[in-house]
């Protein structure tokens, strides 16, 4: 048996090669690292390939610094590790080296099987290191005159954690950087990440949340960002912070936080002046400004750049350091009333006059689309408009609005959508990669960031798939082409086994991974449908769209869906694409189906492409998506014994719980759409459930049947609780089906407030008992309401029924959750529903 697994390491496990592959492989005699410097990213570069060779080939190899005095034994061969300009002062030839860019390496290996890893820069270095010993990992050999450089200068992370500990949009426990109001005395997670991310080339950090705090400059944490800065450095990490716009007035009580105003000014120098005391080398600012209610420079009367120019000139006396601006600037209460307003206008309108107007250390972050990380989006048509500043694209490793992580959802699938997408600015080819990349207008500064949302769990992210998208966000950053299926292969083998069935089935489960969560949760550019009002982001509510500020809107109604994005008739967002661009988008006929509905408000009975109506490609859509996601926990299954226990149970049990969440999202976006527009599923699915027993139909002691809301989130419109938050209560019936051998599931709902527990018998004979623990084992906060959030089902596989037993269940409330259930399904084999 394997030995358990508990994903701290990731994908650096160094898990031992096969003897007969490691025998292959030279035994080597030393690593030379060309520092001393224990912090310096050479230094770690050398300690990391001896772990790794102890670990992958069960070498011990020792580490010396002297170049000059190795003498080289027939069998054995060195690593020499650092940069080019080092090997070449230690007067070795470096001729051959083609010049490379910031970070990049060249990585040799000789006709002895000596190896060379140099970087441009120490960090360069460290970034071969990891190459080398993850083609080493998958048994691969060192290849000789290879250079990588990385596609552009900027590949960052951004956390979204909150001093008191929380993570905003975190799925996998609390955060690694703060407790309490203050940077936690415990860093060994921060350098833990930092060399996961050091190992597939990310070179900075904004360490807290977007949400800033006035609190993250108190004396404490000013001392505290500096010992993150120095968890994270020795992996070529550098740190940032984001920050609140009125912390002159919060925290120094200054009547004002007017970017011009020269009090506000020099407490921003002082503030600048104390960071880089204790972090010199801060990558600088990221600014969430005038959005989502934060205030901001339009709150004082000033411009954009007049805010962000004041942090550039504060940073300008340190270092390189820069001022990221983000491009989220709109108005959360938008009158939905009038068909003119778009949210997805904003960013354009608050940024195109803005371009010449920033100082020449200031970047803008646009997220990927105009809205908000959803499932599907176009590329934000902002990237078309800054040609001066340069732009930094903002991608979500964390799953907000695609499955919290409780859903596999392999995200560079959708990630190309965008980079590849070419907006043919002033007729020529401009793909999104080549604007990030700085090569489209020249820029010295510019790239990536993603909002990632690792917790304390030592999964990192609550779910070990989920980690295939970090990895895989490092690999984009550096190499935007890269191939998606190539890129879970590595990461699969690295992380799992180079097993061809282990390969095979997880590359599989991730391709279709987003299109199959896209098929359950939000077609045709329509967006992700879940509950936006609240702040949960996660399961079906198709109504919160509408109605309200945020702009999110679908505008269906009894007849038609979508936006009107057109110039002709609508917001005149489509307008704001470079001219070949926005010709396709203006029209119906040129538009691509998948986001059909983001540009144009049609008749549901609109014939797509495929010649499917829009309701009808909902309906088939929904139960493909549902039908596909059924398949992915069986497909695990298969994998069991190839990999450890541990890791094998983790993943199946979010596999087998997001079959039954894929399900609710399938018939609550079904059955809203059709008690919308009326016009029935051709093939007599939806509203049709010919294997359910509906709770509320059955005989009950001590339970009532209540009506949920929305109703779309209950088959038929209704569930149990029990009529008592201390008593048990029953549910019983007899079985209408006809004996034999079926898959019997339960669908209730798990919410916050209360942990009920349940028992199911048939004939007497107990099938099995639970306990409503969702927000627990999944690390992530649901509802505390009887919702699409909290609808759940659990399934009893292969149980012998006879028609006549009686099936029983007993549900025992705690606190708020009042043992709540919707209905029991009996599947015949091969059945979904
Ligand atoms: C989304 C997200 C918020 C976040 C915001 C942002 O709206 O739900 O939690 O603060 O994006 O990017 O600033």
């Amino acid at each position: 048996m394997l030995p358990d697994e508990n994903g701290i390491d990731g994908w650096l496990r160094y898990a031992s090669l096969s003897s007969k592959l490691a025998s292959q492989f030279k035994q080597y005699r030393s690593i030379i690292a060309l520092s001393k410097d224990e912090s310096s990213p050479v230094f770690t570069a050398a300690k990391e390939v001896q772990k790794g060779l102890n670990g992958i080939l069960k070498q011990e190899v020792k580490i010396g610094h002297d170049l000059a005095s190795k003498s080289q034994a027939e069998d054995t061969a060195t690593i020499v590790i650092g940069t080019i300009s080092a090997f070449s002062q230690a007067g070795k030839d470096v001729s051959n080296i083609p010049p490379l860019k910031e970070d990049g390496f060249w990585l040799n290996k000789d006709g002895n099987e000596n190896v060379q890893i140099l970087g441009q820069n120490e960090r360069g270095a460290l970034y071969g290191a990891f190459e080398f010993l993850m083609l080493l990992a998958q048994g691969k050999p060192c290849p000789s005159g290879h250079i990588s450089n990385p596609s552009a200068p900027i590949r960052w992370v951004n956390q979204w954690d909150n001093l008191d500990g929380s993570i905003e949009r975190g799925y996998a426990g609390p955060s690694i950087f703060f407790k309490d109001m203050v940077v936690r005395e415990d860093l060994t997670r921060v350098s833990q990440y930092a060399r996961l991310m050091a190992s597939v080339g990310l070179n900075g950090i904004i360490v807290n949340n977007v949400n800033s705090h006035h609190e993250l400059f108190s004396l404490k944490n000013l001392e505290g960002l500096g010992r993150i800065a120095n968890a994270m450095r020795p992996w070529g990490v550098r740190i940032g912070v984001a920050l609140f716009f009125d912390t002159p007035k919060t925290l120094a009580g200054l009547p004002t936080s007017d970017p011009l105003d020269p009090d506000v000014i020099a407490f921003w120098d002082r503030i600048t002046a104390e960071l880089h005391q204790h972090v010199p080398d801060l990558i600088g600012y990221l600014i969430k400004a005038n959005s989502e209610g934060q205030p901001g420079p339009l709150t004082y009367g000033r411009t954009l750049a007049e805010g962000a120019n004041l942090f550039a000139a504060a940073l300008k006396r340190y270092g390189d350091g820069v001022v990221v601006y983000r491009a989220f600037v709109y108005n959360h209460h938008l009158d939905e009333s009038n068909w003119k307003n778009d949210r997805a206008n904003a960013a354009v309108e608050f940024f195109k006059d803005m371009d010449t107007l920033f100082a020449d250390n200031v970047l803008v972050q646009i997220k990927y689309g105009p809205i908000d990380f959803q499932v599907r989006e176009p590329t934000s048509p902002l990237f078309a408009h800054l040609r001066k500043t340069p732009a930094i694209i903002e991608f979500q490793v964390a799953q907000e609005y695609l499955g919290q992580q409780s859903h596999v959802c392999y995200l560079p699938p959708l990630w190309k959508t965008i980079l590849d997408f070419d907006l043919r600015i002033d007729g020529e080819s401009s793909p999104v990669h080549k604007i990030l990349s700085g090569e489209r207008f020249g820029w010295k500064q510019s790239g990536y960031a993603s909002v990632v949302n690792v917790g304390s769990d030592s999964t990192w992210l609550g779910s070990h798939l989920a980690m295939s998208n970090l990895y895989a966000y490092g690999r984009y950053a550096w190499a935007p082409t890269s191939d998606a299926e190539d890129v879970i292969r590595d990461w699969t083998r690295l992380t799992f086994t180079s097993n061809p069935t282990v390969v095979d089935t997880v590359t599989s489960i991730s391709m279709e991974s987003w299109p199959t969560y896209e098929n359950y949760s939000g077609n045709l550019g329509i967006q992700t449908l879940c509950e936006i009002t609240k702040t949960c982001h996660y399961g079906p509510r198709p109504d919160s769209m509408d109605g309200n500020g945020w702009g999110q809107w679908t505008r269906a109604d009894a007849h038609g869906i979508g936006m009107d994005r057109t110039v002709a008739t609508g917001t005149g967002y489509a307008g704001q694409y470079p001219t070949e661009v926005a010709k396709m988008y203006e029209k119906i006929e040129t538009t691509p189906d998948e986001l059909l509905l983001w540009f144009h408000h049609v008749p549901y009975t609109q014939r797509l492409k495929s010649g499917k109506t829009v309701i009808q490609h909902f309906y088939d859509a929904h139960y493909e998506g549902a039908a596909n996601a059924q398949t992915f926990a069986p497909r695990w299954e298969a994998l069991r014994g190839l990999i450890d226990d541990a890791r094998f149970k983790h993943v199946l049990f979010r596999l087998k719980y997001q079959a039954g969440h894929s399900l609710v999202w399938r018939d609550s976006v079904n059955n809203f759409y059709m008690d919308k527009c009326g016009i029935a599923d051709e093939h007599g699915r939806v509203g049709h459930y010919p294997y359910r027993i509906e709770a509320e139909s059955m005989d009950l002691t001590g339970y009532n049947v209540v009506p949920i809301t929305p109703f779309e989130a209950a088959s038929g419109g209704k569930a149990i609780i029990t009529t008592s938050n201390d008593k048990p209560g029953t549910a019983k019936c007899k079985v209408p089906f006809e004996t034999g051998i079926y898959n019997v599931a339960v669908n209730y709902y798990d919410h916050l407030g209360g942990t009920s527990r349940y028992k199911l018998s048939l004939g007497g004979k107990v099938i099995g008992e639970w306990a409503g623990d969702l927000g627990t084992v999944l690390l992530h906060d649901f509802s505390d309401l009887r919702d699409g959030h909290s609808a759940t089902r659990i399934t009893f596989e292969s149980v012998s029924v006879n028609k006549g037993d009686v099936l029983e269940i007993i549900g025992m409330p705690d606190g708020d959750e009042l043992a709540p259930i919707d209905y029991v399904s009996f599947l015949p084999p091969g059945v979904v529903d």
